[in-house]
């Protein structure tokens, strides 16, 4: 069986048209959607990110605005952009890219962003109403990876998805959602004993692990969907995921590639988030 490739580039292409429309009834009401985004230090592959994200923000018709913080800052210069930030009325949403600089406390700062301006969804009333059955602003990551299954017509309730990475802003998230959708759920990592022996029995298998060619064709059931969340970078330059593309696709059923599988789906699934937040400004000041 060779996969057939789930294409994260045309899907987000969709969602970003279908966003428009929101975008300009929003616009048709004097609000135009922003996105501020906090850049700390000088990580070159956050910069990529980030101008992916202002780039992506501008085909959108969303305003965005990125603050460069230098990495020698102390966290005070972090946390007193987000106070403004949270004030500021033409931005609907705020991010701060990880990862930061050593010295900064993610968590303490992640803390800070307003949570209705909380585009990420790392913050923790929006994680808790994950896991309460009740999101709010979820993090887009695993939001696009269930929209490219759900795009692809994957069956989840019954299937047993597992899920390699256990991280706060991916496999936590990713795994709530599809307990939420009937899934049976299995959360390990790269240091799991015999890790083949359970991905193999993964109808949906998702690599979040960052570790390049964590997954080869040996544990992958036959027939299984598989999805890419890595984005490891080569020494030699290029990029690749977690999944040992070339083999694995023999194998899989649907495959993402890495790049262009599930990175601009995390873009597109912000921009939607942003959007949301517009709206959701737009009503409560006309309540
Ligand atoms: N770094 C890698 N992925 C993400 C993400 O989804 N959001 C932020 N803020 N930083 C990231």
């Amino acid at each position: 069986m060779t996969a057939k490739i789930l294409d994260g580039n045309a899907a987000a292409r969709h969602i970003r048209g279908q966003l428009r429309e929101r975008v300009d009834a929003l616009k048709a009401r004097g609000v135009t959607p922003g996105l501020a985004v906090i850049v700390a230090g000088d990580n070159p592959a956050s910069k990529v990110y980030v101008s992916n994200k202002a780039k992506a923000c501008a085909e959108a018709g969303l305003h965005s605005e990125v603050h460069a913080i230098d990495g020698g800052s102390p966290e005070r210069a972090v946390l007193t952009t987000l106070e403004k930030l949270n004030r500021d009325p033409r931005i609907h949403g705020i991010i701060v890219q990880l990862p930061l600089p050593r010295g900064l406390n993610a968590e303490r700062i992640m803390q800070s962003i307003a949570v209705e301006k909380d585009v990420d969804g790392f913050n923790w009333r929006n994680l808790g109403a994950l896991v309460g059955g009740h999101p709010s602003f979820s993090p887009c990551t695993p939001l696009g990876v269930m929209e490219l299954l759900d795009r692809a017509g994957a069956a989840l309730e019954g299937r047993h998805a597992v899920v390699v990475g256990r991280s706060n802003i991916v496999g936590k998230p990713l795994a709530l959602m599809l307990i939420a959708r009937g899934a049976t759920v299995t959360v390990c990592n790269s240091k799991t004993p015999d890790l083949g022996g359970v991905t193999r029995r993964a109808d949906i298998l998702v690599a979040a692990a960052g570790k390049p060619g964590l997954i080869d064709a040996a544990m992958v059931k036959p027939g299984a969907v598989v999805i890419d969340v890595g984005i490891n970078r080569l020494p030699q330059g290029g990029i690749v995921g977690d999944v040992e593309f070339a083999s694995v696709k023999e194998v899989a059923s649907l495959i993402t590639p890495v790049p262009g599988g599930v990175g601009p789906m995390t873009v597109a699934m912000l921009i939607a988030n942003t959007v949301t937040a517009a709206e959701r400004a737009v009503t409560s000041r006309a309540a």
